[in-house]
């Protein structure tokens, strides 16, 4: 067993090499974007390896193909292409506002609740009215410019 602590959280998890940092960190409840569900096509799931780069796989062709070979400058990594082998640091700062996203929720007072259910039981369906809202119009013949 590796540890992977993870900033900005400064939590530190217990991974193996049977399934993909990316797959460690969402069992641990981080949330990491993706859209192609860890198949190396959308290089959403990109992290910073702050230190122990040493201890993961090496990069694999779908991944250089998405990222380039720009790992030494930036220090990211497809989280869903890597395997770690020993003790590593990762940063999902990236990540994070991906986390917090909450959806808006609106709450309404009893008596506006008590409101709309008396609405509800009073409501009468009324027949939709189909086609717009103009009637068409009869279509007008010219008997002289038919010459007939
Ligand atoms: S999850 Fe899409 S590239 Fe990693």
């Amino acid at each position: 067993m590796s540890k992977v602590r993870v900033l900005p959280f400064d939590k530190t998890i217990e991974v193996d090499d049977k399934l993909s940092l990316r797959d460690h960190l969402l069992k641990n409840d981080f949330a990491i974007k993706s859209t192609c569900g860890g198949c190396a096509s959308c290089a959403l799931c990109s992290v910073i390896i702050k230190s122990g780069e040493e201890n993961l796989t090496e990069i694999a062709f779908e991944e250089k193909q998405l990222l380039g070979n720009v790992f030494h400058i930036t220090r990211e990594r497809l989280s869903c292409q890597t395997w770690v082998k020993g003790d590593i640091t990762v940063d999902i700062s990236a990540h994070v506002s991906h986390m917090t996203k909450k959806t808006k929720v609106i709450r309404k007072s009893k008596s506006d609740q008590e409101a709309l259910k008396e609405n509800e039981e009073n409501f009468e369906a009324k027949p939709v009215k189909q086609g717009g809202f103009k009637k068409p119009r009869a279509f007008k013949y010219d008997d002289e410019e038919q010459g007939e």
